[in-house]
């Protein structure tokens, strides 16, 4: 089996120390042979593992530090918070309850008119400073586009790249997730002979042109603010289309205050039982960081300038309606144990993941299971994110560093924003419930290569990479599975939608021109 596309295109360009200048570009070209600079610079195409050469467009330093005795460095990671949305560097100020209002402009061809509302729409978007400085408690707004939502703004180029984003991008925002080659190549959802998704709801199946994701601190809270937003929008050109509410869904007892500690709420979990989030990154506030944020850096997360300065902070979102058949998986659970339901997900439902950990969930890698026999190669979370898997001697980390070579398991660049859906009461009792609940899978990423290779490879190739070597690992049983498989687990999860959607940042929405739609 060919092994070229297992790797992310965006193959790790985290090298060591070189992480850590105070004001980074998106790689280090200086920890590179030349020869690998030399075939960076031509952009070798991607399946062959080569991003391409990144610019001298600059991020703030990590840990994101806005109150930094170093006055540079204060202002630098305040103005990029201003200039970025919420929700993406953390999760949405909120109790817990995550909408979005997916909706079309009502006259797709009036560009200059569309332009307006959307520099219209900037002032009521919630920035990540914004987002950094008011209560939690308060609701943060995201503004997202489709492909067809930037064609009628007339921001997306035409398909021959002339357009203010690169062509292979435009290819995929203007298909959209719902293109054949996306479906077929890439999800594997199930599709009927003329490649349409059969499993899919109305409204993804359609056209929307966008989506405000809002946060509120109650359902009943959060439907009003939806509403807030159709109600401002409506009369300037945006047309409803569909609902979709989430939250964090936290059972078990009520947060618990012993007066030594802070509040704390029970961990939030999805659908089937096990502690979801242990591994999404936040960025801030600090002190809610985690503390094992991976590999994931700035640029894994946004785009840089280098294509137009207005882009730069922009980011892409990619949301999956994915519906959990729970009660098959307790089923599953109850005959054939509790041990081979956790197997399937890799981490125990309290969160402790079945490789040995340090003193955080999220302070381990695999390199004590080399076998995988504590944590099987079809677990979830380690097809999600394989870590480090084979121990290195230090001359082999140091020769490969020198190389610039990247690390031998494909390293995760994307930050996870999900939310579950479905009502209190199929949540509580999912005993009968077959078709209810699910989660609305977010993440963020600056490159959509990221996402289509996870799901499309590292979830479904049975040859999964271990260590450099492609090895038979056996199949992902959660979202994972090929068509021809007979096995139960096939029916726990069927996607209901998803879309690619852009994610533009502050100065984007405020400066997109009527005249050309281009920023
Ligand atoms: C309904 C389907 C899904 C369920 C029930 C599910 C469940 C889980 C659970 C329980 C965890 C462990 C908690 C944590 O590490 O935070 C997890 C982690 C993760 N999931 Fe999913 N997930 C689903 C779909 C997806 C999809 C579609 C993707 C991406 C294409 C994905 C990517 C990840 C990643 C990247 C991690 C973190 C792995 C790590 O860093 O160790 N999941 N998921």
């Amino acid at each position: 089996m060919s092994t070229f596309p297992i790797a992310s295109a965006r193959l790790p360009n985290h090298v060591g120390s070189a992480r850590s200048s105070i004001v980074r570009a998106g790689a280090k070209p200086s920890t590179q042979c030349p020869v690998t600079r030399f075939l960076r610079w031509w952009s070798l195409p991607k399946w062959m593992g080569f991003a391409p050469q990144p610019t001298a467009d600059e991020f703030p330093e990590l840990p994101l530090e806005p109150n930094s005795p170093d006055p540079q460095r204060a202002t630098a990671t305040r103005s990029f918070l201003e200039e970025v949305q919420g929700n993406i560097l953390s999760t949405h100020h909120r109790g817990d309850c995550v909408g979005l209002w997916l909706f079309a402009f009502a006259h797709p061809k009036a560009h200059a008119a569309n332009c307006a509302v959307v520099n219209a729409a900037a002032g009521r978007v919630t920035s990540a400073w914004e987002q950094y400085t008011i209560p939690r408690e308060q609701s943060v707004r995201s503004l997202l586009f489709t492909g067809s939502g930037l064609l009628a703004c007339g921001a997306l180029g035409r398909a021959d790249g002339s357009g203010s984003f690169p062509p292979d991008l435009t290819f995929w925002l203007r298909g959209g997730m719902i293109q054949r080659t996306e479906l077929k190549a890439w999800m594997h959802d199930p599709v009927d002979s003329k490649n349409r998704p059969t499993t899919w709801e109305e409204h993804y199946t359609g056209s929307f042109d966008g989506a405000w994701l809002v946060s509120a601190p109650t359902l009943s809270d959060l439907e009003t603010r939806l509403r807030e937003v159709r109600e401002w929008a409506e009369p300037l050109g945006l047309k409803h289309v569909e609902y979709e509410q989430g939250r964090v869904w936290r059972p078990g007892s009520a947060p618990v205050d012993d007066g030594a500690h802070p509040r704390k709420k029970p961990p939030a979990r999805e659908p089937f039982g096990y502690v979801d989030g242990i591994s999404t990154q936040h960025f801030f506030p600090l002190g809610r960081q985690n503390p094992h944020l991976l590999s994931t850096e700035l640029d894994d997360v946004f785009l840089d300038g280098a294509l137009n300065r207005l882009h730069r902070g922009g980011s892409f979102m990619v949301l999956r309606k994915l519906e959990q058949n729970v009660r098959a998986f307790r089923e599953h659970q109850q005959t054939s144990g509790q041990s081979a339901a956790d197997n399937i997900i890799g981490r125990t439902p309290d969160g402790t993941p079945l490789a040995a950990m340090g003193r955080h969930p999220n302070d381990f890698d695999f390199s004590n299971d080399e076998s995988g026999s504590l944590c099987p190669f079809s677990a979830h979370i380690r097809r999600a994110n394989p870590r480090k898997v084979r121990s290195e001697s230090f001359f082999k980390q140091f020769f490969r560093f020198l190389g610039g070579t990247p690390k031998p398991e494909p390293e995760l660049h994307l930050v996870r924003r999900g939310v579950v859906y479905g009502s209190d009461q199929d949540l509580q009792n999912p005993a009968g419930v077959t078709d209810k609940v699910g989660l609305l899978f977010m993440a963020y990423m600056s490159n959509l290569d990221t996402f289509r290779v996870l799901q499309g490879n590292w979830f479904r190739l049975s040859n999964f990479p271990v260590g450099n070597q492609p090895e038979n690992v056996g199949d992902a049983l959660i979202y994972g599975l090929p068509k021809t498989d007979t096995r139960p687990a096939r029916g726990w999860i069927t996607p209901k939608g998803g879309a690619y959607l852009y994610v533009p940042s502050l100065p984007w929405l405020r400066n997109l021109k009527p005249e050309t739609g281009q920023p």
